[in-house]
């Protein structure tokens, strides 16, 4: 939650659209992947810059396995090399990693990696950055229902909660999807029961920091309602009321 005109405590992306910005240029759909990456160190740095303590980056659904072989495989590497390669940064940079999402479905090799990234980043606080891997909204509600269940506890919105994945962060003050498609697919869908959605038609390659500043802003011009009423919002009718 943030006070008006404040910034989003936690603001979670859907960075679509990196396929098509290969295509648009002729080149195969991984090299938009791998542009995703660089558009991804960017966004991470500016939210570095203007203090956000949590981002949640959409990488990889529980349905992208449908896609072709070699896109699937592809994608798997960019994610081990960008483990070797960006974690040393991300340490010096006081960012804190968390995979989330099923790990059974990984290679050994990867599932490692994950393991030693989240571990090498531990102690640090300044930004959570969460990377949504192999990860969709109905298996987290699944598999935090089937824990409960295997523990004989009751499921209730407390227990839920606290049995999914992303238990340990606020939740989603924004969430922004790049690509221009209208939807959520499978992103935290328990979790943005009351985010700010903002649809970018902007790729996400071609995501940059004037854009989160487009999408901080039209955040804050949002009103927050909850359920109440406007009225009921304003300071001043509270003080009316004790008047
Ligand atoms: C998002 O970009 C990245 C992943 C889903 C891994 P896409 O690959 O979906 O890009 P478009 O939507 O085809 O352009
Ligand atoms: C959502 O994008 C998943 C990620 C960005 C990782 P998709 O490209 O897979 O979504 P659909 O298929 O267009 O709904
Ligand atoms: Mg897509």
């Amino acid at each position: 939650m943030t006070a008006p005109g404040g910034l989003p405590q936690h603001i979670a992306i859907v960075m679509d659209g990196n396929g098509r910005w290969a295509t648009k240029r002729f080149l195969p759909r991984l090299a938009g992947h791998r542009q995703g990456m660089e558009s991804l160190r960017r966004c991470i740095r500016a939210c570095l810059d203007r203090g956000v303590p949590v981002l949640t980056v959409f990488a990889f659904s529980s349905e992208n396995w449908n896609r072709p072989a070699d896109e699937v495989s592809g994608l798997m590497e960019l994610l081990a090399t960008a483990l070797a390669k960006e974690v040393p940064q991300l340490l010096k940079d006081g960012v804190r990693l968390h995979f989330v999402g099923e790990r059974a479905g990984l290679s050994d090799n990867v599932r490692a990696g994950l393991d030693q990234a989240e571990q090498a980043t531990a102690s640090n606080s300044r930004l959570v950055l969460n990377v949504c891997f192999n990860y969709g909204g109905r298996w987290d509600i699944a598999q935090a229902a089937a824990r409960l269940a295997a523990q004989g506890q009751p499921i209730t919105e407390l227990a839920l909660h606290q049995a999914m994945a992303m238990s340990h962060v606020p939740d989603p003050d924004l969430i922004i999807r790049t690509g221009g498609e209208l939807r959520l697919s499978n992103f935290l869908l328990w979790q943005a029961a009351y985010a700010e959605l903002f649809f970018s038609d902007k790729l996400w390659p071609d995501f940059d920091e004037a854009e989160l500043d487009r999408a901080i802003a039209e955040f804050n011009r949002r009103e927050r309602r909850y359920g109440q009423t406007s009225e009921q919002l304003l300071p001043a009718a509270d003080e009316r009321k004790l008047a």
